[in-house]
């Protein structure tokens, strides 16, 4: 203890771990940018990833003590883990920053939601303690995401000498969304987050609806536009009950692909196989219309097959001669709403199947087990890939794909993508709700020209990897010690 000189804290960790039925351990390293950001510093630089123990096996590796080195996971009572991530992270928090209530799904904040909520507290607070009770002397610590917004403020309390980050993932709401959440609420989470030294978003637009809420929350809180271009904003603000006012620097730090690591994992044997097998149940010479996502409500998939049957029908010269690949990889499947989203894509692809399919050619493949090779092969032989999310933080999906492609893809991107920032001017872009906008989009898609398809591939490649994961995260670190 006392000894870290990096911290990471977040829900998910980088490994999870498999009790084998011989009783022995399996441990399963994660993907993702900040594993791969963080394995730039690694644990000799005496870095340590806190997270939560997620599984059994987890839970296991906890209690025989032989979790890996640079990893500590938290054994956070089961209720109330499930209260603060499924409960309040992934329903309430993950919708409003997303923007996705909408009737009959409207939020009751009612006395159920307060117990859940105290549980969020207890579950930052752990991480909180934890991290406080890991680091060393003036140490830096990032915490991430939705899951842990109060951390920053709680750690600040218990070590005041720290540098304290915290980087959000996913959007920020409008004020208008945003003030959705109880007074309280709205005002705990402002000044938790407003306990670290800097506040990390993935673009302008989701660090200024922050300042804006954060405006919104105390009219005292003063903000002013950062001098450099990648600060849109600083904040000053005491804290409520009086003291010194602090500074909180906002930053935007967009993160882009692995190009190394992606080039170097998409050619190995096991990603060919899979070529060769989507190959054929694509069909010798028909285009591919690839989408990739977890399935979950923000990512649009049901809009997406809606464009795609529309496609068809005002289309019929493309009946048999395109193939829609659709991985809709399970998301938090502990969650009803999640759930039935899910059994939806299902249904409506097996309903297109049946609409349109003839003896030699199956409309929609549908694959829902997850395989990250088999992604990258999809994204290899993609003719068109489908990124048409209502919101995201960023995608890596849209900035994965040009970087893989074999020959070139047409990116239909949706422009509540954090990634329509960076890569919007090369892609053909697309309003989420608008299914026959989307359609269109479509057709205009798998009509461009091989050439000019392959000239704007190269460009969003380019984009989309103008800030690798391990820079992304050496300049929040840097930028986070001044
Ligand atoms: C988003 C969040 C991450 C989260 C991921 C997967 O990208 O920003 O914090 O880890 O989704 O969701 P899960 O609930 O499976 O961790």
């Amino acid at each position: 203890t006392h000894a870290a000189e990096v911290l990471v804290a977040s829900n998910r960790g980088p490994v999870s771990y498999e009790v084998r039925e011989d009783g022995s351990l399996h441990a399963r390293r994660g993907g993702g940018g900040l594993v791969s950001g963080l394995s730039a510093i690694g644990p000799d630089a005496g870095a340590l990833w806190v997270c939560s123990a997620l599984s059994d096996g987890d839970r296991e590796a906890v209690r025989r003590g032989t979790g890996e080195a640079g990893v500590r996971m938290l054994d956070i009572p089961a209720d109330v883990h499930a209260d603060a991530y499924n409960g309040i992270a992934n329903s309430v928090l993950w919708f409003v920053h997303h923007m996705l209530y909408q009737t009959p799904l409207e939020p009751v904040f009612d006395a159920e939601f307060r117990r859940r909520w105290v549980s969020y507290e207890r579950y930052n607070r752990a991480f909180a303690e934890a991290l406080a009770e890991e680091a060393a002397e003036g140490a830096t610590a990032v915490v991430q995401d939705y899951h842990l917004t109060l951390v920053p403020g709680m750690l600040r309390e218990l070590r005041p000498d720290l540098r304290i980050g915290h980087f959000s993932h996913t959007p920020w709401a409008p004020p208008d969304y945003f003030r959705m959440l109880p007074d309280d609420i709205r005002e705990q989470i402002v000044r938790g987050m407003l306990g670290a030294d800097r506040l990390g978003f993935l673009t302008r637009r989701w660090a200024g609806a922050f300042l804006d809420c954060a405006g919104e929350v105390d009219r005292e809180l003063i903000h002013a536009a950062g001098p450099d271009g990648a600060a849109p904003g600083t904040i000053e603000h005491a804290p409520p009950g009086g003291g010194e006012p602090r500074t909180t620097v906002i930053g935007v730090h967009g993160l882009g692909a692995d190009a190394d690591f992606l080039r170097e994992r998409a050619h190995q044997a096991d990603v060919g196989e899979r070529m060769a097998m989507l190959r054929a149940e694509i069909g010798e010479g028909r285009r591919a219309i690839v989408r990739v996502d977890r399935t979950e409500l923000s990512k649009n998939i049901v809009r997406g097959l809606l464009a795609y049957r529309q496609l068809l029908d005002d289309h019929p010269e493309w009946r048999e001669q395109v193939v829609h690949v659709a991985f809709a990889y399970p998301s938090r499947q502990d969650l009803a709403v999640y759930r039935e989203y899910t059994a939806e894509v299902q249904r409506l692809a097996d309903e297109i199947n049946a609409g349109f399919g003839t003896p030699g050619w199956t409309p929609v493949v549908l694959h829902v087990k997850d395989d990250f090779a088999r992604s990258l092969a999809a994204y290899r032989l993609a003719d068109v890939a489908l990124v048409n999310p209502i919101r995201d933080g960023m995608n890596l999906v849209a900035k994965e794909v040009p970087v893989v492609s074999d020959e070139g893809c047409a990116l239909v991107l949706s422009r509540e993508a954090g990634a329509y920032e960076e890569l919007g001017e090369d892609a053909i872009t697309v309003n989420p709700y608008d299914v026959t906008g989307t359609a269109r989009a479509l057709h205009e898609a798998l009509v461009m020209p091989l050439p000019e398809r392959a000239e704007r591939t190269k460009r969003l490649a380019a984009a989309a990897t103008a800030l690798p994961p391990a820079q992304w995260f050496l300049d929040q670190l840097n930028a986070l010690r001044g």
